[in-house]
């Protein structure tokens, strides 16, 4: 009986120390004397759709809510995306941009009408968050406005005069109309997007209906804010590509080498989703296995692929990279949650969403020269969420705490990295075992990401800097015990991240990562 005892004590001993080579050990460069693009802060951005509990129940709960609001925005919410300094965020769609009448959202909350949102479950829509509210909620979490334009069911001079509501400072009607709402000062509206999926959901628009479309609201749609000029001036984003052929990207980059001063647009929209096996999303989003792990980090990684087609279309018409390249809808689309309304698109939110979510973080970073704004789909209860809630309650996921790593890359200089990422394979699916971005803060400090995407073995990772002496390092990584698990309003702390022991001999940093994990370490000189 000792004698077994011994035994399974030594090979439980042997099991842990697992020799370096098993460990899969990488070296890792760091060339800090060659920056790149700078990342956007705008890469974080948010996307809060009028859709199922996204706005209300997940930002909205009204005044007289015995959950903790100020002015009925919920207090737990905003504290929450303060700390992800969350760069804008994307209202009212979406699909439901295009049938949102901004008029009907304005005014003493009583006089509201009461309308119908058809694009989303055809449930009834109170107005109550309108455009003041969307206002109230930026200035409470510290964030700029994107506001969708209605162009499918909706007139130039509709549009026209909700920028005019939004930013008159002269005392025009409207400006007053607002003053009378309790806002006398003019909102700044930082990004203004022309139709959403206007090839689809947005009008079912040829390319060359649409391009008819986009010069006359953006001649006619005007900010009117004095102190939006310069680096503040809003910017125009007209609809792009959702699917990885290259038609409409073609008609849009050719007519804008032509604009000419009546009309233009800063940058182009796209839409991409990882579904994993089509449409629609059967994919599960609770309880599976290392099997779906795989396959639907397979289908993410597609993005790249989806931008540099895009991208080189762009660079020929525009070969100085003007025009932004805006990833305003992206994450995983999964199946809806069983018992819920599946117009809803609620979905739980895991260990894999956390992992999916740094790999497309990280592509963004990679095309940071043309790509310079992403929004991710849909900040609260919706898609892949930074925010699960249930009246009271309030549960950050995985991707939330994906978000709050990569902070210090909000406009840090992209910085390259070379590795050997050797491979993960998966019955059929075969994957890189690791990914890896750097960057370079304004205070000098480097950060680096490193991904170990594979759900099994740990990664010993071997950093030497060039052009950077390390004296101090730390760092926290975001890991669990299975690639589903996932945080609940009963166990809110199983998907969290944790700091993480750097070894610094003589410049060069060791890091032991652990399998599916996301990790983020600063380097100071
Ligand atoms: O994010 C959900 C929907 O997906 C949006 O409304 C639409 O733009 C896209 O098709």
């Amino acid at each position: 009986m000792v004698r077994r005892l011994l035994f399974v004590s030594s090979l439980l001993a042997a099991l842990l120390t697992v020799p370096a080579a098993a460990q899969q050990q990488v070296q890792l460069s760091i060339d800090a004397s060659k920056p790149g693009a700078k990342i956007s802060r705008y890469l974080f951005g948010q996307f809060a759709e009028n859709l199922g509990r996204g706005v209300y129940g997940g930002v909205w709960v009204g005044k007289d809510s015995p959950i903790p609001n100020t002015r009925g925005i919920r207090n737990d919410v905003v504290a929450a995306l303060k700390e992800l300094k969350t760069p804008d965020v994307r209202w009212p769609g979406g699909c439901f941009a295009d049938e949102y009448h901004w008029r009907k959202g304005i005014g003493p909350a009583a006089q509201r009408p009461a309308t119908l949102n058809a694009t989303w479950g055809n449930v009834i829509d109170t107005n109550a968050f309108g455009t003041d509210e969307y206002m109230d909620f930026l200035n409470q979490i510290g964030s700029q406005a994107y506001v969708s334009l209605n162009i499918g069911s909706g007139t130039p001079e509709e549009s026209a005069e909700w920028l005019e509501y939004m930013t008159a400072a002269a005392p025009t009607a409207l400006a007053k109309e607002r003053a009378a709402n309790g806002h006398p000062d003019p909102y700044q509206v930082k990004l203004l997007g022309i139709g959403n999926e206007s090839w689809d959901c947005g009008g079912a628009m040829t390319a060359d209906y649409y391009l008819s479309q986009l010069k006359i609201y953006s001649h006619f749609v005007r900010n009117m804010n004095p102190a939006q000029t310069g680096n503040d001036q809003m910017l125009r984003i007209a609809v792009g590509p959702g699917t990885p052929n290259t038609e409409w990207t073609e008609a849009m980059m050719k007519a804008h080498q032509r604009h000419s001063w009546s009309w233009d647009f800063n940058g182009l929209s796209l839409h991409w989703y990882t579904e994993a096996a089509g449409w629609p999303p059967t994919a599960p989003s609770m309880k599976f296995g290392v099997d779906d792990y795989a396959k639907l980090l397979k289908s993410t990684l597609f993005m790249d692929q989806f931008l540099r087609g895009q991208e080189a279309v762009m660079d020929k018409y525009d070969p100085k990279k003007e025009v932004a390249l805006i990833v305003d809808e992206w994450g995983a689309w999964l199946a809806p949650l069983p018992g819920t309304n599946t117009q809803f698109l609620e979905q739980q939110n895991s260990l894999r969403d956390a992992v999916l979510a740094t790999l497309n973080l990280n592509i963004f970073a990679r095309h940071a020269d043309r790509v310079r704004m992403a929004n991710i789909a849909q900040m609260i209860n919706v898609l892949q969420a930074m925010i699960l809630t249930d009246n009271e309650k309030m549960v950050l996921t995985p991707t939330y705490y994906v978000y709050k790593m990569y902070v210090p890359f909000q406009d840090a200089d992209f910085i390259p990295v070379t590795f050997d990422a050797g491979t993960y394979t998966q019955g059929s699916v075969t994957l890189p075992r690791l990914d890896a971005i750097a960057a370079k803060d304004s205070s000098g400090k480097l950060w680096l990401e490193i991904t170990n995407i594979d759900p099994e073995k740990p990664a010993v990772i071997e950093i030497g800097q060039t052009g950077f002496t390390a004296k101090a390092a730390k760092g926290e990584t975001l890991t669990a015990p299975a690639v589903d698990s996932i945080n609940t309003f009963a166990a809110p702390r199983t998907v969290v991240p944790k700091p993480i022991a750097a070894s610094l001999q003589n410049g060069k940093l060791t890091l032991t990562l652990e399998p599916k994990s996301v990790t983020v370490v600063s380097l100071e000189q």
